[in-house]
């Protein structure tokens, strides 16, 4: 090995050694009769220095050298009259006495370090000198710890990793898929998969009984902080259980996770149903880390001549606590938040408990004091509290109302990175109206079973009021993981098929191999994915899933260092019979 230390590695109890280390220079300062070098590694940052009186040709070749060059060097260990307790190596320093330059660095687009003055399309440009700033390379760290463990906790449980193919046909799980051109079947195309989805089910009836992978996904959808093309996913699939073993076996990997992963002891994971998650928070992935539920109105502000409230479905709202004494300017900021184009309320109406117990509202007009207090008691509100309301449609002014209830969670701090609220929400339905398309879609995907009690429900026709053994994982508001228990019967898979507009052969040709598998002994099982990449920025207490992924993409889908998608050659594509 070129060192015998790494950058991180030396203490006070090491003065006087003789070690050779190699690192990247991170900065260097040159004070006349001494020069200072910060040698960077992984592991941290050793200060060298470099002695005119003692040393002048080796001080005068220090001076000469620039940021990132890479260096070896070895000289003695002596400890540091200005001492750095910032960084465990800071009370000593190297007193070089062989200086060897292994490479020279351009003056890099962006400076190294943790707080960098590089923009985000340079950094992404440059991402593998990103990945030497500390923090994005602890984030990667992060990464592998997550990873490392999952693999022992499923190992553990007795899962076996399987490797799925990544060209494949394509799986329906909403999105679109990414397709490869097949060159040697003109004319004909590979799917990436959505997920590995239908090869964990047939694993299953090859008898795996516990599978999982921690696996590349590809979906082809917009992107978002929390979204990328490619991602990945702890995949997960187990034979004869039922839903409540697959919540245990997997609030045990969560558990798992946060204890060995950040120390912190998770020990209740609540439940939620879909349908409570919606009535009382508006969505189906509730910021838990408060509670500022919903409460209804309708009954409480109808027929007072209130022509928005008396025509709207639903009368809904929250209560701030302790924020009756918003000004006029923070209202009207609440009010312009709720109207912006992604939110779509019409408007707010707002409700002070003042701090006297008298009540003002911004409908005094049509509500005397007695109605309000009616409002204050749904609320159980008290002095110095502040309710906000909107109406309209139902399904929309929930949605608006869930967002002004995250921003009234983050203005009063409630959204602190660094508390962890997890929660299971059960019971999705198991059907979703699409009303463009005019007809039904697998709210998770078409090989989720039905509850059992609610199958004669797909006789009767009320198909939207079928629920799912399907499951959410919900962090902090974030959908870190979702699966259900599967169909493993060929008639009810068929008749699925058949709810979601496939015909007999359309079915047989795009799923024939999952339906015919399923005639030779399928056990019961259920399954889930976490995504993992979510997971990690959780862990890391941040939004975006992009620092977390050694190479990600950008918004529009794109690879600037190495600049994909790109054009290919006319041979190319000839090879492959396409035409453009
Ligand atoms: P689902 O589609 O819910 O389920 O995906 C599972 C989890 O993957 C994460 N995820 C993503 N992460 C980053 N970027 C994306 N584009 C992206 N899309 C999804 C989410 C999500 O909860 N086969 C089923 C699982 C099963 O039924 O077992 C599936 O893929 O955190």
């Amino acid at each position: 090995m070129l060192r015998t230390h790494t950058c991180g590695e030396l203490r006070i109890a090491d003065v006087s050694k003789t070690p050779t280390l190699c690192g990247w220079v991170h900065k260097s300062r040159d004070l006349g009769g001494m020069t200072f070098i910060d040698l960077r590694d992984r592991y941290g940052i050793t200060q060298l220095a470099f002695n005119m009186e003692t040393n002048p040709a080796l001080c005068e070749r220090a001076r000469k050298i620039g940021r990132e060059f890479v260096l070896k060097v070895t000289g003695k260990v002596i400890e540091r009259s200005s001492k750095n307790l910032n960084i465990p190596t800071g009370e000593v320093e190297i007193e070089v006495t062989e200086l060897v330059v292994l490479n020279e660095s351009q003056t890099p687009p962006f400076t190294i370090e943790e707080n960098t003055d590089g923009g985000d399309d340079i950094r992404m440009k440059y991402r593998y000198l990103d990945l030497r700033r500390s923090n994005v390379r602890a984030n990667i760290q992060l990464r592998h710890k997550m990873a490392q463990q999952t693999r022992s906790y499923l190992d553990s449980k007795e899962f076996i990793e399987v490797e799925t193919p990544v060209l494949i046909k394509s799986t329906p799980e909403g999105a679109r898929d990414f397709v490869v051109p097949s060159r040697m079947n003109q004319g004909e195309f590979y799917a990436l998969p959505q997920s590995p989805q239908t090869f964990k089910q047939l694993l299953m009836v090859s008898g795996f009984d516990r599978y999982y992978q921690i696996v590349k996904c590809f979906r082809d959808e917009d992107l978002r902080a929390d979204r990328q093309p490619e991602f990945t996913q702890i995949d997960c699939e187990m034979s004869f259980v039922e839903q409540e073993d697959v919540l245990n076996m997997f609030e045990g990997l969560v558990k798992h996770l946060f204890k060995n992963v950040k120390g912190i002891d998770i020990d209740i994971m609540p439940r939620m149903s879909y349908a409570d998650a919606m009535k009382y928070y508006g969505c189906d992935k509730p910021d838990t880390r408060f509670e500022m539920k919903f409460v209804g109105l309708n009954d409480v502000t109808k027929s007072k001549n209130f022509k928005v409230f008396d025509d709207a479905e639903l009368v809904v709202g929250i209560c701030a606590k302790g924020c009756s004494e918003y000004t006029r300017k923070q209202l009207d900021e609440l009010t312009e938040f709720v109207k912006r184009p992604q939110i779509g309320a019409t408007g707010l109406v707002y409700a002070k408990v003042n701090l006297d117990g008298t009540i003002k509202s911004s409908v005094d007009k049509f509500y005397d004091a007695n109605d309000l207090q009616k409002w204050a008691a749904k609320f159980d509100a008290k002095p110095g509290d502040l309710i906000l309301i909107l109406a309209g449609n139902a399904d929309k002014t929930r949605k608006a109302l869930s967002e002004l209830r995250l921003e009234m969670g983050t203005r009063l701090g409630f959204r602190d990175q660094s508390k962890f609220s997890c929660l299971w929400v059960t019971d999705f339905p198991l059907l979703e109206f699409n009303e463009e398309e005019n007809r039904y879609f697998a709210m998770h995907h078409p090989f989720t079973s039905p509850k059992p009690e609610d199958i004669y429900l797909l006789d009767d026709n009320k198909l939207g009021e079928v629920r799912a053994n399907a499951y959410d994982m919900v962090i902090n508001g974030v959908e870190v993981g979702g699966g259900s228990v599967r169909i493993f019967n060929k008639d009810l898979q068929k008749k699925m098929f058949s709810i979601l507009g496939f015909t007999d052969e359309e079915a047989q040709s795009q799923f024939g191999f999952l339906m015919n598998a399923f005639e030779f002994g399928a056990p019961p099982h259920a399954g889930i994915a976490f995504g993992f990449d979510r997971l990690c920025s959780l862990f890391g207490g941040e939004n975006s899933i992009r620092d977390f992924i050694a190479f990600p993409k950008n918004n529009s889908g794109r690879d600037t260092m190495i600049d994909a998608p790109s054009a290919i050659d006319e041979k190319q594509l000839k090879e492959l019979g396409i035409k453009i």
